[in-house]
């Protein structure tokens, strides 16, 4: 599958479509966004899981019950809930077990993120080996997002918040994956080859907008809170931002790319990680506390999604 040659790091030269792809990069005009653009349209049962509200017994019931509908996702956040992200002592038989042990928005937030992977991965051939990696590289930033907001959050409800954050803030690599799946695949291998590479100035030079744009509009379209929406937007320019956990998301996704934790089509981390870190109020102890801890999770992540996928 021509997709593999980007993570097997076989010489890209010696990648059967490189050629092919390069000649469309040079030959085919770009694919902008603008007015005609059509955005995702927001699968069914995401819409209904966004009207459950946080915190209470009924809507715990209502959860279920929607998850329920659907076996293949009641199955996944069952396993989820089984692997060693969480290492329960019992086994997880029940979703309403589930959600009395992981709490219902860390529930809600993976369901979401499930939802939204799997409706972008659907119809997908070559690109989907690509989406999966940012599945894992988006999971593995939602767990670190949670992991450096813990000494930081106040509830948590803030720490569940945080960890949807970090699953979502590359929502719109996504969106321009079901778009212009070719297309964006050919940017991830161009990427890697640039002298100077950075993802957004490539989607931004063939798109005319970048993924933290993009996938803000559709957080935005699809009625996410306003806070999630301005993370997605500023993840990149987090340095600049007034709110710390878009510089914590901006720091997890940092981290995921460091230790390798799936692929988001970044080789480069553009950030300054020291200046967040200061930002943060981080001590380099910490900061190795966590680089740890994304190491640890990547041989989980790497074991559950390549057994489950
Ligand atoms: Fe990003
Ligand atoms: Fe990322």
């Amino acid at each position: 599958m021509p997709v593999m040659c980007i993570d097997s790091n076989i010489a890209l030269k010696n990648c059967y479509w490189t050629g092919i792809t390069m000649h469309a990069l040079h030959s085919n005009p770009p694919l902008r966004v603008d007015k005609s653009f059509e955005m995702p349209s927001i699968p069914l049962v995401l819409t209904k899981i966004l009207q459950v509200l946080d915190d209470d017994t009924a809507s715990a019931h209502k959860l279920e019950d929607l998850i329920l509908h659907d076996p293949a996702l009641a199955a996944r956040i069952l396993k989820l809930s089984n692997s060693a992200f969480y290492s329960f002592r019992t086994e997880v038989k029940t979703l309403s077990h589930a959600i009395a042990l992981l709490g219902l928005g860390l529930v809600k937030s993976l369901t979401i993120g499930v939802t939204i992977f799997d409706s972008f991965i659907k119809g997908q051939k070559d690109e989907a080996d690509l989406i999966h990696k940012l599945w894992m590289h988006s999971f593995g930033a939602g767990m670190m997002a949670q992991e450096i907001w813990t000494r930081r959050a106040h509830s948590k409800k803030e720490l569940e918040f945080a960890f949807l954050c970090g699953l979502l803030h590359d929502l719109g690599k996504a969106v321009f994956f079901k778009r212009f799946p070719l297309h964006y695949s050919i940017l991830f291998i161009k990427e890697k080859t640039a002298a100077d590479p950075d993802i957004c100035v490539l989607e931004s030079e063939s798109f005319g907008v970048d993924h933290a744009y993009i996938g803000s509009m559709l957080a935005k379209q699809w009625g996410f809170p306003s806070d999630l929406v301005a993370i997605i937007r500023e993840h990149h320019s987090a340095l600049d931002s007034k709110s710390p956990l878009v510089r914590v998301v901006a720091l997890a996704d940092a981290i995921a790319k460091e230790q390798q934790i799936g692929f988001d089509g970044d080789s480069r981390i553009c950030l300054d990680v020291e200046k967040l870190q200061a930002q943060l109020g981080m001590e380099p102890e910490e900061y190795e506390r966590m680089k740890a801890t994304a190491e640890k999770k990547r041989l989980e992540i790497d074991r559950f999604f390549n057994v489950s996928s």
